[in-house]
């Protein structure tokens, strides 16, 4: 047994090696909250909830993960998530954060393939979730691992759509203020340069409730970990939307990628090469989450809510209190002024009002029936019948029947919190 030492140092630093790496990466994960806490409770829950559960080391403001509410908008893109998003921004009590897992996303991505692609999508879910995990402690730090350049002493001037947080782009994070009127997307980017993740983290703690806004995690049942985890005691606002209204939508938004869906609303002639996977996979998305939460499992007890965006757009005021019920706030005045400014178009001419946002919503959220081929809505609606009845969207049978904007596509449904 000559080698017999050799064998052995091998297999001493193979052990050695991955030991290394696991402790490096817990020491990653570990964010600055948990650093020198020594109250680590609650061990025997899943590995990543205790994380954050031992969060009395950084504690700046009133709030901690344990009196703060928390809340997500789970929706998917073009379903009017960034209209809804607003309805929390504007609130002063609510931190709302717009899109975070955008930079997850990011560093997931193979950019050097011209079409770019996810390499793990099973991590990825993970990483969204112990990212989501993080913010709702306030955690900002967690989030350098991710944004790209890497924020040098805690400090970033790449944080996406900052301009979309309100919180963000205020005193004491931004040492601008700024009055309504200049109160589009852009004004944060120009005034407030740089943003100090130490100030947002303090930022966030100082308020009693946080909403985060995404459309990057496919399934509610994605949710669950965060949904079971006692001190999150998370609310979820499930957004959907007519799959007819998202298709048109992302058709004007994202031009190179439906290309040949324009050639066909326009020729009316379908290439043979246009995608239909994308459109069927968020039809059985919507459907398969929207099912989960008419099941009523406990871990959605008291935390779910559906609301269709049309409902919304059509009746927002009212819409939007049934939202702040459901998560337990007193609808805001500034919440309010937002709505009639944002919803009703006269009334924001009057008022001068320069939203990058303003537009009638209830026309928006139902223009597609005007902007779309008849053969195209045949097409969404045999791929996504069981969607469209699920939700209370009734199908078209003629062009006629589509284009007469007096007769409503959506059913009137009640769709009560799950309590
Ligand atoms: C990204 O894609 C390119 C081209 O397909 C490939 O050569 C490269 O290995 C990929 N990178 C990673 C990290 O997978
Ligand atoms: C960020 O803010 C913290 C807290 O106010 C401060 O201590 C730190 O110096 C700031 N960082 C930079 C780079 O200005
Ligand atoms: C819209 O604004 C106009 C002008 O301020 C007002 O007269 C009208 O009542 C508003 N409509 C709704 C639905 O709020
Ligand atoms: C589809 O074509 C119609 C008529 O050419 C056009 O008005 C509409 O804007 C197009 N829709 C989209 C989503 O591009
Ligand atoms: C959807 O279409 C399938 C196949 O055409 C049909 O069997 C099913 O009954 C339809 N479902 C609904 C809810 O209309
Ligand atoms: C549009 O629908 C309404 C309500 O169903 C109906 O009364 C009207 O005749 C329709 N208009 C056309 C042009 O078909």
């Amino acid at each position: 047994m000559e080698c017999s030492w050799k064998t052995v140092l091998l297999l001493v630093c193979a052990s050695l090696g991955i030991q290394y790496t696991a402790i490096r990466s817990l020491r990653d994960s570990f964010s600055s909250p948990c650093q020198g806490s020594h109250h680590c409770q609650h061990r025997e829950l899943k590995e990543y909830t205790w994380r954050s559960l031992c969060d009395d080391g950084l504690s700046f403001g009133p709030f901690n993960s344990q009196n703060r509410k928390h809340i997500i908008l789970f929706a998917t893109t073009r379903s009017g998530s960034s209209f809804t998003g607003q309805l929390f921004n504007q609130h002063p009590d609510i931190f709302y954060l717009f899109e975070p897992l955008y930079h997850v996303q990011q560093a997931f991505t193979n950019s050097s393939t011209r079409l770019r692609k996810i390499l793990d999508r099973r991590a990825l879910l993970g990483a969204y979730r112990d990212l989501l995990q993080n913010l709702y402690n306030c955690d900002f730090y967690f989030l350098e691992n991710y944004i790209k350049p890497e924020p040098k002493d805690h400090v970033t001037s790449s944080f996406f759509r900052r301009g979309s947080n309100s919180a963000l782009c205020s005193p004491p994070v931004c040492e601008e203020s700024r009055d309504a009127q200049d109160s589009d997307e852009f004004w944060c980017s120009k005034k407030c340069r740089t943003l100090n993740l130490t100030l947002a983290s303090k930022a966030c703690q100082d308020r009693g409730y946080m909403a985060i806004k995404t459309v990057r995690i496919p399934e509610i049942k994605d949710l669950r970990i965060l949904s079971e985890d006692p001190r999150l005691n998370l609310k979820i606002v499930h957004l959907v939307r007519d799959p007819r209204g998202i298709l048109a939508s992302r058709m004007v938004a994202f031009m190179d990628q439906f290309r040949a869906w324009k050639i066909w609303n326009a020729t009316g002639r379908r290439p043979h090469y246009v995608d239909l996977a994308q459109i069927t996979r968020t039809c059985q998305d919507l459907s398969d989450s929207a099912e989960t939460g008419f099941q009523k499992p406990s871990w959605l007890k008291g935390k779910y809510l559906l609301v269709r965006y049309e409902d919304l757009a059509r009746n927002p005021e009212d819409k939007a209190k049934d939202i702040y019920k459901f998560i337990g706030l007193e609808m805001d005045e500034k919440v309010r002024t937002w709505i009639i400014h944002n919803t009703n178009r006269s009334a924001a001419q009057e008022g001068n009002y320069k939203f990058s946002t303003t537009r009638n919503s209830k026309a928006t959220a139902e223009s597609w029936r005007l902007n779309l081929a008849f053969d195209i809505v045949q097409t969404v609606q045999s791929l996504c019948n069981n969607t469209l009845s699920l939700l209370g969207y009734k199908i078209v049978n003629s062009v006629t029947e589509l284009r007469n904007m007096s007769n409503s596509l959506v059913e009137p449904r009640t769709f009560l919190p799950f309590s």
